[in-house]
């Protein structure tokens, strides 16, 4: 191993003496909540009908796809979270598996994810408020719903205020945040029950045909003259798979844990089985219910779809739902990126005072502050549309990294302790590498550029400050860095 990709040895990682190291406080139940929590949002309430545009009836199909790819990245999250219980997520397990520089491009991909899965979130909440405000009597003028790069738009607001409320929650401490999650969470998945019990009273499968009008890879159609977009089962997997991810986040708050060799597996992987059996479920209710092109453009595809099957209350109840509770993902995701951003921090990689913990909440304050800032700001302006991608491009290199880590700690350190061994763990973590490059081949090309772009810019802030500020500097100039 050259000095080049220095890494951290895993006994360091989770021997942390305190006040650096934060208080556990989760049990595996809040886990599996905060795993749903962040799974279960704009990616089934609204994506889906993104989903169906682009492949008819088959996108249960894609479903099907990105819940594989899911799965597996999963389980390979699960056995390195065990084995380096510590936040940090898959930057800590590259920094222990290939290196620094490796991690660098990890977390920076984790900040670009958890920032803008923020904020899509917001802006998608902020349709569904600002429909609710009409409702109940107090409508808000276009222009302060959407940011300024959408016709009429001006700044989003609602969605800068659902940042700041959320925000304010993770201030007040990990626990009290964590059971309120709770309560929003079981609520989100009534609602979903609700759905599919009502949408499969009206299942036809005559509305599977054709099953699939586009065919199965990603390719650019001309839709009408002069419109081209995206079509095609695997397209429609490279969107669909931001309803899966989320358990990720899940992995974040290992330092949190109660029992984390336990509980960790029990609420990555058990969260993601819980989903991918509810999503199979909404998609083929949906899809089964009414032919796709009804639904596939609506903003709010299962409220829509219950309207339009004559339960108009059921509708209601769906978007009421999705007001309430869309918040706990970007809870849940903001949590993970200022744990990100903490680890990061304590290993020198960034500025030494986002790493400073609250004596009172135990919480990182600062950087709490300065990522809702952002998010904020980014949910205030930005379309949701093509930041959805790239999201998802950050959320796929870091599936990579975590998946490539378990096959290089299974032959470096085959001995080592694993709580929980992902099942035929090299061949599932080979399966995720692919699929999760099946998938990032399959986003449109102009996200595929800015993803590349972000990365470009984390390359020079590492070679300007982080490796030069990182702790394996410092000690590596007093001694040689510490080296499995
Ligand atoms: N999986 C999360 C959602 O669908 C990011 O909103």
């Amino acid at each position: 191993m050259s000095e080049f990709f220095r890494r951290k040895s895993i006994a360091s990682l989770t021997d942390q003496k305190a006040p650096d190291r934060l208080q556990p406080t989760l049990s595996a139940w809040h886990l599996v909540m905060l795993g749903v929590g962040a799974i279960v949002g704009t990616g089934i309430y609204t994506l889906i009908g993104v989903g169906a545009e682009r492949a008819g009836p088959a996108v249960i199909l894609s479903f099907l796809i990105a819940g594989v790819i899911c799965i597996c990245a999963a389980l390979a999250y699960a056995e390195l979270a065990t084995m380096m219980p510590t936040s940090g997520s898959s930057y800590t397990y590259s920094y222990a598996t290939m290196g620094e520089p490796v991690a660098w491009m990890v977390g920076w991909a984790l900040i670009l994810e958890y920032t803008v899965v923020c904020s899509v979130v917001a802006v998608g909440w902020s349709g569904y408020a600002a429909g609710f405000l009409d409702w109940a009597g107090f409508a808000l003028p276009v222009s302060l719903t959407k940011g300024p790069w959408e016709e009429g738009g001006l700044l989003n607001v609602p969605a800068m205020v659902i940042i700041g409320l959320v925000t304010a929650m993770l201030l007040r401490g990990t626990r009290e945040s964590a059971n309120l999650n709770s309560i929003l969470v079981v609520l989100k998945m009534l609602a979903l029950a609700v759905f599919v019990v009502l949408a499969f009273g009206a299942f036809d499968m005559a509305n599977f045909t054709p099953f699939s009008p586009y065919g199965f890879p990603a390719h650019v159609v001309e839709i009408s003259e002069g419109v081209s977009a995206d079509r095609g089962v695997m397209s429609a997997a490279a969107i669909i798979f931001f309803a899966f991810y989320g358990f990720d986040a899940v992995s974040t708050a290992a330092e949190e844990t109660k029992d984390p060799g336990r509980n960790l597996a029990i609420g990555i992987v058990g969260s993601m089985v819980i989903c991918i059996l509810i999503y199979s479920l909404v998609a083929l209710s949906a899809v089964g219910s009414m032919t796709f092109t009804q639904f596939a453009t609506s903003a709010e595809p299962l409220a829509y779809i219950l309207k339009t099957l004559g339960h108009p209350g059921s509708a209601s109840f769906i978007a009421i739902v999705a007001v309430i509770a869309l918040p706990t993902v970007i809870l849940a995701f903001m949590y993970g990126q200022t744990r990100v951003f903490f680890v990061m921090a304590r290993d020198g990689l960034l500025p030494k005072r986002f790493g400073q913990l609250s004596a009172k909440s135990g919480a990182p304050v600062t950087v709490t502050v300065i990522t809702g800032f952002i998010c904020a700001v980014l949910a205030g302006l930005l379309p949701l549309a093509q930041i959805a991608e790239l999201a998802n491009a950050g959320t796929l290199m870091a599936f990579i990294a975590t998946a490539a880590g378990l096959i290089i700690l299974r032959y470096r350190e085959p001995d080592i302790e694993r709580p929980f061994r992902a099942p035929m763990g090299i061949a599932t973590a080979i399966l995720a590498i692919i699929g999760c490059l099946y998938l990032f081949y399959s986003l449109p090309a102009g996200t595929q550029i800015r993803f590349f772009v972000w990365m470009g810019i984390g390359v020079i802030v590492y070679f300007a400050y982080s490796r030069r500020a990182s702790n394996l500097n410092h000690s590596n100039a007093r001694s040689q860095p510490r080296m499995d």
